[in-house]
C-alpha cells in the first residue's frame, strides 16, 4: 500500500442514472426511481459492516426543481415514503440520519419528518447525510455570508460555517452513470477528495461496488500538494 493511503472515512455518492436504467428497462421513469430506492436501501445497510463512518448521497439537487411537475412529486413522494419504512432500520443498523442542503425548503410534512428522524437517529454512530434541495455553490454562498456575519472571511471561517461542518472531511466522491461533472455537488468539499467516475447505472450500483472503490482508493497515494 502506497504510504499516502488509507481508509476512507468519508464516501459521498452522485446516484446518477435513474431515468437511463429505466429507459433501458422499457420501463415508466418512476420505476427507475422507486429502484434507485431500493439501491440505497442496500447500501445503508452495508455502511456499519464497511466501517465507514460517513456515507453522503446526493438526492435532490436543487436544479433538479426544473424537472416536470410530475418527476419531482414522485421523487418527493418517494422521500416520504423512505423516511417513514426506513427510519427503523436507520435505527437499527446504528445509523444517524444528516440532512445538507436547503431542507427546510422541501414540502412542511417532509421537514416535519425529516426534523422527527433526525431527532431518532441522533445517537447513530455511522452517519448518512442525505442531500436534499442542495446545491454546493448555494451552500458556499450561505456558508460565506455566515462567516462575514462573525469576522473575517477565511477558508476555515468557510469551511465551519457550511452544512457538512459537522461532518469528517471529504475523502472520496464516486459518481455514478458514466456522466464526468459533479453538478453542483461539495465543489468546496471536493478540493483534495479522490475521485471515481463508474458507468454502473445508479439502480444496479451493489454494496460491493462501493467495496471496490474503497480498496481502489485505500491503494491511492493522497498528496495535498506536497511531495
Ligand atoms: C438520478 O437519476 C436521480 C436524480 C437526479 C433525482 P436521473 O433521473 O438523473 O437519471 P438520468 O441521468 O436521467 O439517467
Ligand atoms: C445530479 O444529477 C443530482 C442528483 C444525482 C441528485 P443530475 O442528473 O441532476 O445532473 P445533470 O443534470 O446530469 O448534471
Ligand atoms: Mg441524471
Amino acid at each position: 500500500m502506497n504510504e499516502g493511503a488509507s481508509r476512507a472515512r468519508h464516501v459521498a455518492i452522485i446516484m446518477d442514472g435513474n431515468g437511463r436504467w429505466a429507459k433501458r428497462h422499457h420501463v415508466p421513469r418512476a420505476m427507475g426511481h422507486r429502484r434507485g430506492v431500493e439501491a440505497v436501501r442496500k447500501l445503508v445497510r452495508s455502511v456499519e459492516s464497511m466501517g465507514l463512518e460517513c456515507l453522503t448521497l446526493y438526492a435532490f439537487s436543487s436544479e433538479n426543481w426544473k424537472r416536470p411537475d410530475e418527476e419531482v412529486s414522485d421523487l418527493m413522494n418517494l422521500m416520504r415514503k423512505f423516511i417513514k419504512s426506513d427510519l427503523p432500520e436507520f435505527m437499527a443498523n446504528d445509523v444517524r440520519l444528516k440532512i445538507i442542503g436547503d431542507w427546510q425548503g422541501l414540502a412542511p410534512d417532509i421537514v416535519e419528518m425529516l426534523e422527527d428522524a433526525l431527532e431518532q437517529t441522533a445517537k447513530g454512530r455511522h452517519t448518512l447525510a442525505v442531500a436534499l434541495n442542495y446545491g454546493s455553490q448555494q451552500e458556499i454562498a450561505r456558508a460565506a455570508s455566515k462567516a462575514a456575519g462573525k469576522g473575517e472571511i477565511t477558508v476555515e471561517s468557510i469551511t465551519a460555517e457550511l452544512d457538512t461542518a459537522a461532518l469528517p472531511p471529504l475523502d472520496l466522491l464516486i459518481r455514478t452513470s458514466g456522466e464526468v461533472r459533479l453538478s453542483n455537488f461539495l465543489l468546496w468539499q471536493c478540493a483534495y477528495a479522490e475521485m471515481l467516475f463508474v458507468d454502473t447505472l445508479w439502480p444496479d450500483f451493489e454494496p460491493e461496488h462501493l467495496q471496490t472503490a474503497l480498496d481502489d482508493f485505500a491503494t491511492r497515494e493522497r498528496r495535498y500538494g506536497g511531495r
